[in-house]
């Protein structure tokens, strides 16, 4: 298996010739020259031609170590084996139709067989997609209209889920959570409907559900929020959450999307949730668009067509394509047992090497995160939700720096610094990911210095 690059000069710049070429032809084309937000960076992310496993490799030839993972959803890596076999095998079959397939059928038995509670399942293209029809269904089953979320999280671009995305010190308000516009020009009746929640105050979440309970359909939850800090809920959180929750007939509508990957039978389970409606994507699609909504048959019912119109019609183009559907068969079932624990006794591995490592040169950062995710903070300030993870103007140049030096020695993370790993990474691969990391931070510290602004 190839290693990490070790030297830069070993390989072609960063940016190099025909990526920078590109780039001039994209922006010509789209908005910023890239057809997405989360993957620009400054100056500009170099263009790829082609993955296998853990690596990519750009147009200039330069290969990088990829833990970005398209944003966490590739399992396996780049071009696992036994997906590309079945998607050959479905796309000589055609590849999409208006009536259904069999594989759709065997995605969603997979889905239940590992999480027995998740006992029916409806697909769509998106996570996006997937917490917009969970949080349908809820105002459906429910007959609420209003929905909390707690401040910071990501749950996709659905509108009600977008507000307090990246609220900041003078919009966030005191006494509770404000909820803050994301999008410009949004209804300002979003707001209202939207109640926001502190992810690390137990006492205010169950105070506000209570004010609250009338006019609330759901609460969705992401337990491991990555914007908020990527820490895992506490369980006095998750006791206070689901408690309101019965309480009051508010649903529990889980964002797996990301922390699926947790464990065998899914993030609920790790976390111990029995939670009304479950939202997945990324992982569940074996690197092919697609998105979940999982439950009890009892709440999926909600979307039962058969008896004329449901109380939430769900539909798309190509929700529940093959290829999709037999992408994400292969990709779970090889993300068997084994595979999660070796992934996240590597991703805790990692995580325990580069703290000790901070600690040891005395740097202001930490890394957080569960199983195989983690994340960079440039503070040692306790990370416990949102505010505490908000970086000030200095540090955000700071980990743009550290991502942009982690690029040039040949690791790809996300722009904020996160990264997740797969299953194709080899123990070595992943140490020296994590010692590529640390010495980027200690590089930038060495040259810049930190003040307590930065700490
Ligand atoms: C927790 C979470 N929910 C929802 C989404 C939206 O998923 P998608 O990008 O597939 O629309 C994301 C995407 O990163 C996510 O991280």
């Amino acid at each position: 298996m190839a290693q990490p690059p070790t030297t830069h000069d070993q390989q072609p710049e960063a940016l190099g010739p025909r990526s920078r070429s590109e780039f001039e032809r994209a922006k010509r084309i789209t908005p910023g020259g890239s057809m997405r937000l989360a993957s620009y960076f400054t100056p500009h992310p170099p263009f790829v031609a082609r993955g296998s496993g853990a690596w990519v490799t750009d147009l200039d030839g330069r290969r990088i170590f990829d833990c970005a993972n398209n944003f966490f959803s590739l399992i396996h890596g780049h071009a696992f084996a036994p997906v590309m076999r079945a998607l050959h095998e479905v796309l000589d079959e055609g590849t999409a139709f208006g009536i259904p397939t069999v594989h759709e059928i065997e995605l969603a038995s997979e889905i239940r067989s590992r999480s027995p509670q998740l006992e029916q399942v409806r697909f769509v293209n998106s996570g996006t997609e997937a917490v917009m029809f969970a949080v349908k269904a809820a105002r459906g089953i429910t007959g609420r209209h209003a929905i909390a979320k707690f401040e910071g999280a990501y749950h996709g671009a659905y509108d009600p889920v977008e507000i307090s995305l990246d609220p900041t010190p003078q919009t966030w308000g005191e006494a509770a959570p404000a909820s803050v516009g994301y999008a410009r020009g949004s209804p300002p009746s979003l707001l209202s409907d939207t109640l926001i929640l502190p992810f690390d105050d137990p006492a205010m979440c169950r105070r506000l559900l209570q004010e609250n309970a009338d006019r609330l359909a759901a609460v969705v939850l992401d337990p491991l929020a990555s914007r908020a800090g990527m820490v895992p809920a506490h369980q006095w959180m998750l006791e206070a959450v689901t408690d309101c929750c019965r309480k009051f007939g508010i649903l529990l509508v889980l964002d797996e999307v990301i922390s699926y990957r947790l464990g065998y039978h899914g993030g609920h389970d790790i976390f111990g949730l029995e939670p009304d409606l479950v939202a997945l994507a990324k992982i569940v699609g074996g690197g092919l668009p697609i998105g979940a909504i999982a439950g009890p048959a009892h709440h999926m019912s909600v979307f039962n067509h058969t008896k004329g119109k449901p109380a939430v019609a769900h539909g798309g183009t190509f929700s529940a394509n093959p290829l999709s559907m037999v992408a994400g068969l292969m990709a779970l079932r090889a993300y068997d047992e084994t595979a999660v624990t070796r992934l996240n006794e590597m991703g805790r591995q990692l995580r325990e090497r580069i703290n000790e490592q901070f600690v040891r040169r005395g740097l202001p950062a930490q890394v957080t995160g569960a199983g195989s995710l983690f994340r960079l903070h440039l503070t040692r300030r306790p990370i416990s939700g949102y505010r505490s993870c908000f970086p000030s103007p200095s540090q955000k140049q700071a980990l743009a720096a550290i991502h942009f030096s982690l690029l040039e020695r040949g690791f790809l993370l996300t722009p904020n610094c996160s990264g997740a790993l797969s299953t194709p990474m080899s123990e070595h691969e992943v140490e020296a990911a994590g010692a590529a990391l640390v010495q980027a931070a200690s590089d930038f510290y060495a040259k810049n210095g930190w003040s307590d602004r930065t700490s």
